[in-house]
């Protein structure tokens, strides 16, 4: 099967192209209707030891794949964020009993089965996640219905044709509703085949939509994943008792698939941990304990970027869990200096690379990332805001086609800056805030919900002014 280049197809195009600054702030404010504002204060230190949410990519897979098991499974610690609510709604209105909710910490999943989802009647909004989308694509090609799926406006940005390409090649069909490659989309369930993909885009969430594919039809698939993304998709199903086998880069699902309901605890969202451990990295004199962390090999380049920037990062109680390495992590500061990253280094931090940068301003030297043009379609164009939000506390940073390069170290003075709807933008700019000379006001602050509500409140739990 010949899929080509999914990304090429539609270029890089599907975020930046549209709408741009003020415009697009408007938009994704009355969109969103996230206007609310936080003002953060220079810091001196941070201290403390504290807990995360569970983990947001491992949360969508546990909700997902357990919604497709053949029994009942018990989910404790998935984050009451805006995007695992969304996969719980989508996947109630696709006929899985779920009891319990998110805000009480644990919820019990009745699987149907690889086959027995129902129509959903009134379609599928999968909010601001692309996980939710993009993984739920994979199993609704898959099943005998037809499905309408939306998102809101960042997501309805975001290219689809990396994931539709490749499913179509599997005999799957898809009618895109407004603009081509963007939500919303009819998904055409039907019989789909054996699939094969090798993956040109870094995605995780495409690789995990054909493994679903590949177990929902029962043919099964091969994925090639030369850049290793991460693998939380490949774990679990295999505690699940998936016939799958994941060696180096190759990704095989065999005939057959049934899933077996898997009781878990989902450890804390590294990505959260990361602002914190930022902090401690950031201002002299901090130590920070972050316990109980998933520290998956496809999701750690952070903590190993923050150990060559010259922080002090320790791992202790490290233990496997469902599959998955957790550990607690301590970060001491370190006199920060500038590093260079390329393609091979930025796939397991790619979320991370937004606080990379505002770290890097503070940091002795040179700053330079390359290779990571995945940023530019995330829930925003992450190299033009995180840019924007640096510029306007007074900082400096050269934007490059697929990364950044700044001089460091430089004086934020702090101002206004806009989240532009992205919860890793406010985050990022708050942890910059701290090292700021004056105060920042951050508009769009409400964002941290859709991966950390409660960020704001640990943030200040930990944070010393004088
Ligand atoms: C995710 C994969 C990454 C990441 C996103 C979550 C996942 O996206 O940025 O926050 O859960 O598989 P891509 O697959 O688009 O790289």
């Amino acid at each position: 099967m010949d899929i080509g280049d999914p990304n090429k197809l539609q270029g890089d195009g599907g975020f930046s192209g549209a709408v741009h600054g003020d415009a697009r702030t408007a938009q994704v404010a009355a969109f969103q209707g996230r206007v609310d504002e936080r003002m953060v204060e220079p810091a001196q230190r941070v201290s403390g030891s504290l807990s995360m949410p569970g983990d947001k990519s491992i949360g969508h897979r546990a909700l997902i794949f357990n919604a497709l098991a053949e029994g009942r499974a018990e989910v404790l610690g998935a984050p009451d964020s805006q995007d695992l609510n969304s996969t719980l709604r989508c996947l109630r209105a696709l006929g899985v009993e779920i009891a319990g909710e998110l805000s009480g910490g644990r919820v019990v999943i009745n699987g149907v089965g690889v086959q027995g989802l129902r129509s959903a009647a009134e379609g599928l909004d999968a909010g601001n996640s692309g996980t939710t989308a993009r993984l739920l694509m994979g199993v609704l090609a898959g099943q005998q219905f037809d499905t309408r799926l939306s998102g809101d406006w960042s997501l309805s940005q975001r290219p689809m044709l990396r994931v539709s390409k490749p499913l179509e090649g599997m005999g799957a069909r898809f009618s895109y509703l407004q603009q081509p490659g963007c939500l919303p989309v009819v998904i055409h369930g039907g019989r789909l085949k054996y699939g094969e993909l090798d993956m040109q885009v870094p995605s995780a969430q495409v690789k995990s939509a054909v493994l679903l594919a590949g177990i929902v039809s029962g043919w099964g698939c091969t994925v090639i994943d030369r850049a290793m993304t991460r693998n939380h998709t490949e774990l679990m199903l295999k505690e699940m008792g998936a016939p799958i086998q994941a060696s180096n880069a190759v990704v095989c699902i065999g005939e057959d698939s049934k899933l077996s309901p898997l009781n878990m605890t989902v450890p804390g969202d590294i990505s959260s941990a990361m602002f914190f451990a930022g902090a401690a990295a950031l201002l002299p004199g901090s130590e920070l304990t972050v316990s109980a962390v998933g520290v998956n090999p496809g999701r750690t380049g952070m903590l190993e970027a923050l150990r060559r920037m010259g922080a002090v990062v320790e791992l202790s109680n490290e233990q496997t869990q469902g599959g998955e390495p957790l550990a607690d992590i301590t970060v001491r500061s370190g006199g920060l200096k500038g590093i260079s990253l390329g393609r091979d280094e930025t796939t397991a931090m790619i979320d991370e690379l937004p606080l990379l940068a505002v770290l890097a301003t503070q940091a002795e030297g040179r700053t330079e990332v390359r290779g990571a043009e995945e940023l530019r379609v995330k829930e925003s164009d992450r190299i033009a805001t995180i840019a924007a939000g640096i510029r306007a506390m007074g900082g400096r940073i050269e934007e490059l086609p697929d990364g950044f390069v700044i001089e460091g170290p430089q004086k934020l003075q702090g101002g206004v800056v806009d989240s532009h709807g992205d919860h890793r933008i406010a985050m990022a700019l708050a942890i910059g805030a701290l090292a700021a000379a004056g105060p920042t006001t951050i508009t769009g602050a409400g964002a941290v919900s859709v991966s950390f509500p409660g960020f704001w409140e640990k943030l200040s739990s930990v944070v010393q002014h004088g």
